[in-house]
């Protein structure tokens, strides 16, 4: 394509961009970068400029970009049938058969799959299906939710409520009221630095209890949470996490809703971080690795617990009020089955787990014993490094100086993309399940050099 000369200033004119500085994106201070093709692990700017991109766009990309199996799918897709809605019984061919690959690779508890289009819709659908649930089985009053500080769940009213982090809430009027939060289990920033993992598991099982009965179980539907931290700060669950968490749900009745937009479909080198930490979900949120954003479709899939009740309320009330134009996009559909299918023929849940624990290895190895490295964690294809003024006592940067965007952005100067998580002086990891040893060493150099330059 000729390039337009005009871009660059079309886009500070016009383009109202997502989580972006909005006043010194218009005034031309901050860079913008006009991508233009993409290939394997390597994203082009259309200045030429080839980036390793080792955070998959937002984590999504699991397959790596440019893959004809997909991109033929959708574009024959579009020929055959471009939209039909999916209201009152209609499908297609691509959407039913999705919902049977999904359903062939969940939990076996898991019954049905509703497709959206992205995480944060599908986060909205789960809170209504939840209050539709209690509704039907007649407990008007069990309706919030809890998630927890540092939490994901998207960025619209009630699920940037679920959010847990500040920015997000910030002159927006949120959370909503029905939304509570809990501890985060991020044992590095314990404020008992004397405990044990176990013990600090153990803490936050008590704090979710102590917060359910102060409020009283009967008020509180849900608990919602990614199985392993995930924009909060990539942290993995301390020892006895889930072990200690799942017993006070099921004690007060408390739906678990597992957000999985991250972890499903094999980032932690299991299909679904529910089956990698021993969850008993009754609900799964999915979307990024589900087409692995070569189209936009995510969806929320229910137990057959939660499931016999939605029947019993459509039996009571007729059919279920809830849809979306495009839930169940044939293109977005057509897009999923071919990604599944390509994630099975070059066996990528496999390759996350072996090269993700070299990756995460590696950074250890190389980076966990440098003065200003608090912590690199990670569990699969998801890795982070946090930054910190001293390890011991811990002591943590000022915000301020804003250290963990100083190493993304000197790093993004070696042409490699880590993302620096919005909440800490962390860098994150997350490459397309597909990325090779070689390929990982070549971000392991250029996270080197970064943190000489910008830590010493
Ligand atoms: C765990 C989790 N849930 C929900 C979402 C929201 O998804 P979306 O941005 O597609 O609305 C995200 C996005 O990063 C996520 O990480």
């Amino acid at each position: 394509m000729a390039i337009n000369d005009k871009l660059d200033q079309w886009d500070r004119q016009h383009f109202f961009h997502p989580s972006t500085h909005l006043a010194q994106h218009a005034r031309g201070e901050s860079p913008n970068r006009i991508i233009s093709t993409a290939s394997g692990v390597y994203i082009e700017d259309r200045d030429g400029t080839r980036l390793l991109d080792a955070f998959a766009g937002l984590y999504c990309v699991n397959v790596g970009y440019g893959r004809s199996e997909i991109t033929d799918a959708i574009a024959e897709q579009a020929k055959e049938l471009a939209y039909y809605h999916s209201y009152v019984g209609h499908g297609t061919e691509a959407s039913i058969t999705l919902a049977r690959m999904v359903l062939e690779r969940a939990p076996d508890n898991m019954s049905k799959v509703y497709f959206g289009l992205g995480g944060s819709d599908a986060n909205e659908t789960n809170i209504k299906l939840v209050w539709y649930y209690n509704n039907i089985l007649g407990r008007p009053q069990k309706k919030k939710i809890i998630s927890r500080w540092r939490g994901y769940h998207g960025s619209g009213l009630m699920t940037g409520s679920l959010t847990g982090l500040e920015l997000f809430h910030k002159k927006f009027d949120l959370p909503l009221e029905q939304v509570l939060h809990t501890e985060a289990p991020y044992y590095l920033r314990r404020s008992d630095p004397s405990m044990s993992e176990e013990a600090f598991s153990a803490d936050c099982a008590t704090r979710l209890e102590q917060m359910i009965e102060a409020e009283g179980a009967d008020t509180i539907a849900a608990f919602i949470a990614e199985p392993i931290l995930g924009t909060g700060g990539i942290v993995p669950p301390p020892k006895g996490y889930w072990e200690a968490i799942q017993p006070v749900l099921k004690k007060h009745d408390i739906l678990l809703i597992a957000d999985e937009v991250v972890t499903g479909f094999g980032r932690l080198g299991t299909m679904f971080g529910s089956e990698h930490y021993g969850l008993e979900s009754d609900i799964i949120t999915i979307a990024k690795g589900l087409t692995s954003a070569y189209a936009p479709l995510s969806g929320s899939i229910v137990s057959q617990r939660v499931w016999e009740v939605l029947e019993k309320g459509t039996d009571e009330l007729g059919p279920i009020g809830h849809g979306w134009t495009y839930s169940a996009h044939p293109i977005g559909a057509a897009a999923g089955v071919a990604n599944l299918q390509l994630i099975d023929k070059l066996g990528l849940v496999g390759n996350a787990g072996k090269t993700g624990a070299y990756l995460v290895e590696q950074l250890r190895e190389r980076f966990a014993d440098h003065p200003k490295v608090a912590e690199v964690r990670g569990e699969g294809m998801l890795a982070a490094i946090e930054f910190a003024e001293s390890r011991s006592p811990l002591t943590l940067f000022d915000p301020a100086r804003k250290i963990g965007p100083a190493v993304a952005t000197a790093l993004l100067k070696h042409n490699i993309i880590a993302r620096a998580m919005p909440q800490g002086d962390i860098l994150g990891f997350a490459p397309p399940l597909s990325i090779t040893t070689d390929e990982v060493d070549i971000v392991l150099d250029g996270v080197s050099k970064a943190i000489g330059e910008v830590l010493g």
